[in-house]
């Protein structure tokens, strides 16, 4: 489980975040969502240990994360993959060598353990024709899906989603949507998804929140979210919203 209780964060003269509690069980997908700026991409940082609270709790399985040594943490990432927006792939490296890195900065694998498992990761994203393919001459879903399979090649618990469908057109993300459910049902991970999108939220969330001001201004299951009158709800689930 993840969780955050009464988080504050000032960053330079902001104070962005105030009094953030946010709650993620195991196999759940948690969806966040909130106007640009308001804290989401903070919000998962902290998850990962990258920034610290001034204020406040930060737990994974109820280990605190501010506090961990260098080596708690590394533990922690190992157990947590993270999809950057557009994939965040390096454009010198293969796809597969993309893909295969995080086992290389954390697993000392013999070369042969290691491919296979690049090749089942790609597989799953349906990425395994384009091992051998660089970033640049390919398009933008199949950049997000090798950095989802660079986020799953550690087998991790926890999967952090930043804006998974950014950029994307509808076809392409639907596809996404429906790997990010699969990687929930099929493999158990527990998801927070930072999004704008109503379909993306919709398609993979059990849970959606809506930052505001510093903290979420309304939380529920999707059906609940769906359905209430709060206008930040209707602003980013209602029908208008793409
Ligand atoms: N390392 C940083 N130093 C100073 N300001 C930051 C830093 N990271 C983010 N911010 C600011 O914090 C606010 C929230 O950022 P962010 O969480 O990235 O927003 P979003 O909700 O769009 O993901 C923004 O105003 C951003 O400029
Ligand atoms: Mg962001």
């Amino acid at each position: 489980m993840i969780e955050l209780h009464d988080v504050h964060k000032r960053l330079g003269t902001r104070q962005i975040l105030a009094g953030m509690t946010l709650r993620v069980p195991k196999g759940m997908n948690f969806v966040l969502m909130g106007p640009s700026g308001s804290g989401k991409s903070v919000t998962l940082k902290h998850v990962i240990g990258i920034l610290k609270p001034d204020q406040g709790s930060v737990q994974v399985d109820g280990q605190e994360v501010p506090t961990m040594s260098r080596t708690q943490l590394m533990t922690l990432r190992k157990r947590m993959g993270y999809l950057f927006q557009n994939g965040a792939l390096i454009n010198w490296l293969s796809v597969a060598d993309n893909v295969g890195l995080p086992l290389r900065e954390h697993a000392r694998l013999p070369k042969s353990e290691l491919d296979d498992r690049v090749q089942q990761v790609l597989r799953l994203v349906k990425l395994d024709h384009a091992a051998a393919q660089f970033p640049p001459s390919i398009s933008g879903g199949m950049k997000l899906r090798a950095g989802l399979a660079r986020a799953l090649v550690t087998n991790p618990e926890y999967v952090l989603y930043d804006e998974p469908n950014a950029g994307l057109d509808p076809i392409i993300s639907h596809q996404i949507h429906e790997l990010i459910a699969q990687v929930r049902d099929d493999l158990g991970v527990t998801g927070l998804i930072v999004t704008h999108s109503r379909a993306c939220a919709t398609h993979c969330g059990d849970r959606i929140g809506i930052l505001e001001e510093g903290r979420l201004a309304i939380e529920g299951t999707v059906d609940e979210m769906v359905r209430s009158d709060h206008p930040l709800a209707r602003a980013f689930l209602g029908g208008g919203s793409d």
